[in-house]
């Protein structure tokens, strides 16, 4: 597992995000990671629950970068190419996983893993839960796992994955800046021009894709013209 991360187990926590903010608020250094076996209050973006038994990955890792606050937002594309990487290096070769905006993992077109990007004064912290073995049956989209896709059931496996390659993505963000990041994360996410709708601001437009501003803003193209969406998600 990549150095730069020191992991802290729990068999069982309300939400790592919630542990991740109380160590950051202690001052944690960056590299702390929070993984728990399950969740008993694990949250979903938007205020959602988010499904959290035993068997899949729940992890929380604190970063602090020492990039202004306004960048924050960049390391959740960071975090969802280190998550399709992990998918794919679990899964048989040839399925692929597909990134959605903001930052949700597909394969098939139903959600695998999901990320929730939380600040704390200087630090932010990168939530992410990986369906390995138990997917929610109840939510309005499709869901899937690691293993109904005939795909490895090592839980500690993928985290060990997802920190090497978060490492990885990282110091191509400290070297090379968000450039790099966003064209690859294009590179997994719909084709440019496809036909979406984007939820934002408690408004639902149709549109297509027209691809990632510079700070992650999502673009679509819209019969009034080009929009750029900082908040929301794609259905
Ligand atoms: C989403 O809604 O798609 C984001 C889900 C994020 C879930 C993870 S599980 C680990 C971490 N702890 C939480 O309470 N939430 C995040």
């Amino acid at each position: 597992m990549s150095k730069q991360f020191t992991v802290w187990h729990h068999e069982q926590i309300g939400s790592t995000n919630d542990e991740a903010r109380r160590l950051a608020q202690e001052g944690a250094p960056h590299g702390t990671v929070v993984h728990a076996d399950e969740q008993t209050a694990g949250r979903g973006r938007l205020s959602h629950t988010w499904f959290s038994p035993a068997g899949n990955l729940y992890l929380s890792i604190l970063l602090r970068t020492g990039e202004p606050i306004s960048r924050a937002a960049e390391l959740s594309f960071l975090a969802a190419l280190a998550v399709a990487d992990t998918v794919e290096a679990l899964l048989p070769r040839q399925i692929r996983a597909m990134l959605k905006w903001p930052n949700d993992a597909l394969v098939n077109g139903a959600k695998i893993a999901g990320i929730l990007l939380e600040q704390v004064d200087d630090a932010t912290i990168i939530g992410i839960g990986l369906n390995v073995l138990e997917a929610p049956s109840n939510v309005a989209y499709k869901t899937t796992t690691i293993v109904a896709n005939g795909g490895i059931a090592s839980v500690d496996g993928a985290r060990d994955i997802l920190l090497d390659r978060l490492g990885n993505y990282l110091s191509v963000w400290r070297e090379e800046g968000f450039e790099p990041i966003r064209e690859q994360w294009l590179n997994r996410s719909y084709p440019i021009g496809a036909a979406i709708r984007a939820n934002a601001g408690g408004q639902s437009t149709a549109g297509h894709f027209a691809g990632l501003d510079v700070d992650g803003a999502l673009l679509l193209d819209t019969p009034q013209g080009r929009q750029r969406i900082v908040a929301g998600e794609v259905v």
